[in-house]
């Protein structure tokens, strides 16, 4: 089992040292190789996603990842942006399917923004795709506009568009998952305005008739956006595309009272994926020692079940983290009164100690 691990910038130096020290404690054996990513890249090889970490990343079963990017890189041409190294990766491994889960622990009810009966048992798998829409559309650029509201004026664009085999694959991938849950789909688009959304929900359409046993419904995004703080626990499964994905899925991760605790995956049609927290690097807090390793943690778990196919081992991690919560272990970002606020580090022991309690149970038993 090949992983490679890129920490990246920002606390995902601190963060994925904590996630390699819980992979350590399992009793698998992994081939683990770093590389730099991200600014930190940059700073030592001109270029946020260099040919060897590309390659790496490549060559392995699986990618973990921590976070890319700080305000200090603001300036620099996009092209040699921390965040393009994300994306580089997303694009070069074909990692299409992005799952989001936001799910709300029972402890951490308190330090959601919402009411708790709200919350409280909340349990949503957005669906994003990952490498098309207007992320990846071309042309893309600046000019001097010679149509619109402003000919002769300076423009800038983007291109929005969907072939119809990237909606079917992420369609299949959204259908499948709901058939494992509670096999209900939410299709978001902004098909009453936007063509390539209209065209998204006719084909989201079309492969739902392969699964008679699932239930499709659609939502315009803005609705979508209103619904997931007026009654979020009337989603199960939501599927969309990548930019509505990407707005959708901070706002589903914060309901659950901190992006600190969500993980992400995102796999490719072999089940290749690289995994990683659902939050940034988040450099006004980097270095501290007080960043929230868990979701990178919960990212390990989740590249175990679903490249590695080690599921029991993700399960005992799984558990290991409930655990630590059980026992009012917090870092800041979900601290509240009543519980024992602790740094970066000893979350991570706290979770290895708790993990390697859970492993003897397991192989006495
Ligand atoms: C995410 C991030 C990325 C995105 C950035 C860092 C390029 O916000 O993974 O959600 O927009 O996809
Ligand atoms: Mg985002």
């Amino acid at each position: 089992m090949k992983i490679a691990v890129l920490p990246g910038d920002g606390i995902g130096t601190e963060i994925v040292a904590e996630a390699v020290k819980v992979l350590n404690v399992l009793d698998l054996k992994f081939e683990m190789e770093t590389a730099l990513v991200g600014g930190a890249a940059y700073e030592a090889h001109g270029h946020p996603l260099p040919e060897a970490t590309l390659k790496l990343a490549k060559e392995a079963d699986a990618v973990l990842f921590g976070a890319v990017g700080d305000w200090k890189y603001d300036k620099l041409e996009r092209a040699l942006r921390p965040e393009q190294a994300i994306l580089g990766l997303r694009k070069n491994l074909g990692l299409f399917a992005n799952f989001r889960p936001a799910i709300c622990y029972e402890q951490l009810v308190a330090a959601s923004s919402l009411k708790p009966e709200l919350i409280s048992g909340l349990d949503i798998l957005i669906i994003r795709e990952l490498t098309g829409d207007i992320y990846f559309g071309a042309p893309r650029g600046r000019r001097t506009a010679v149509d619109g509201h402003f000919p002769g004026a300076e423009e800038a664009f983007d291109t929005m568009r969907y072939s119809r085999p990237e909606i079917e694959r992420i369609a299949h991938v959204a259908f499948q998952a709901a058939r494992k849950r509670s096999k209900r789909v939410t299709s978001v688009d902004k098909a009453n305005v936007l063509e390539t959304f209209q065209f998204w929900k006719d084909v989201v359409t079309e492969v739902g008739k392969e699964y008679p046993d699932v239930e499709l419904d659609h939502m315009y995004v803005d609705n979508a956006a209103m619904q997931l703080v007026k009654a979020p626990k009337k989603f199960d499964v939501v599927v969309t595309g990548n930019m509505f994905g990407d707005i959708l899925s901070d706002e589903a991760a914060m309901l659950t009272g901190s992006i600190g605790m969500l993980p992400s995956a995102s796999l490719n049609a072999s089940n290749q994926g690289l995994y990683e927290p659902s939050h940034g690097s988040a450099p006004d807090i980097a270095g501290k020692g007080i960043a929230n390793p868990l979701a990178t943690i919960l990212s390990a778990a989740m590249m175990l079940r679903f490249s590695l196919n080690q599921a029991s081992a993700a399960d005992r991690i799984e558990s290991a983290v409930k655990d630590v919560l059980a026992s009012g272990l917090r870092t800041a970002d979900i601290h509240s009164d009543g519980t024992t606020k602790v740094g970066t580090k000893q979350m991570g022991d706290a979770v290895v100690s708790a993990l390697t309690t859970i492993t003897k149970k397991t192989t006495k038993s």
